[in-house]
């Protein structure tokens, strides 16, 4: 397999999300200066008034209260217009009464869809892709999703894992496939072979063997 030499940069976890600034729906910001202290989904979207996408940006408005139950704000963005966004965000009030009450890029130059890889030149070359960056309090770039122009993304999913980070965070421990609030949480393997005897040993953890320990946290 030939290499690409085209290859361009693309923030990864663990990344500090890069800095820029921008026009958005709420005027220009500094991004380093926005949702300090909180949570932030920073997600594109290929392009103002069309169907998928207004079936995303309704559904990320219309749980916006789940975010912020979870200190977390919502930015999105895509390679339009700041005129464009105000008309689509008017548009889909006046025809659902769903109002995206969070600030859109207009990432008209690419410089923000470029600098977080959601311009992904073999699926589109003039619109973004469908990215979802968790970016921390710390400004960490915490797990990313990308999708592509053709399939809209799963708004239970966003914010499941969502707070799956925030509770492993809080509670050191690891969430298991399809975790949910409220279910059973993995607990650090040992490390050492008496922490391996004490875990053994242990009664208050749902134990498949010693490098499996489930706890619950209620
Ligand atoms: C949509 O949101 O429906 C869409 C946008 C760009 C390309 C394909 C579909």
């Amino acid at each position: 397999m030939e290499l690409q030499s085209n290859i361009t940069y693309m923030p990864r976890i663990g990344d500090k999300a890069p800095d820029f600034e921008a026009m958005t729906t709420i005027g220009r910001i500094r991004f380093s200066d926005y949702a300090k202290d909180k949570w932030l989904i920073l997600f594109s979207h290929p392009a103002d008034f069309t169907p998928v996408c207004t079936t995303e940006m309704s559904g990320f408005a219309k749980r916006k209260s789940e975010f912020t139950a979870l200190n977390t704000e919502l930015m999105g963005l895509s390679i339009d217009s700041v005129h464009a966004h105000l008309g689509w965000v008017d548009n889909v009030r006046k025809n659902t009464g769903v109002y995206f009450d969070f600030p859109i890029i207009a990432d008209i130059d690419m410089k923000v869809a470029k600098l977080y890889g959601m311009l992904q030149p073999n699926e589109s070359e003039t619109a973004a892709v469908r990215a979802v960056f968790f970016i921390d309090p710390r400004k960490t770039i915490r797990l990313i999703m990308y999708y592509p122009l053709n399939v809209g993304r799963n708004m239970d999913e966003i914010l499941r894992a969502l707070e799956a980070l925030q509770i492993s965070d809080k509670h050191k421990v690891a969430m298991p496939l399809d975790w949910k609030r409220g279910e059973k949480v993995i607990v650090p393997p040992p490390r050492t072979l008496e922490e391996m005897e004490n875990r053994l040993q242990e009664k208050d953890l749902e134990l498949v063997d010693f490098y499996l320990a489930k706890t619950s946290l209620n």
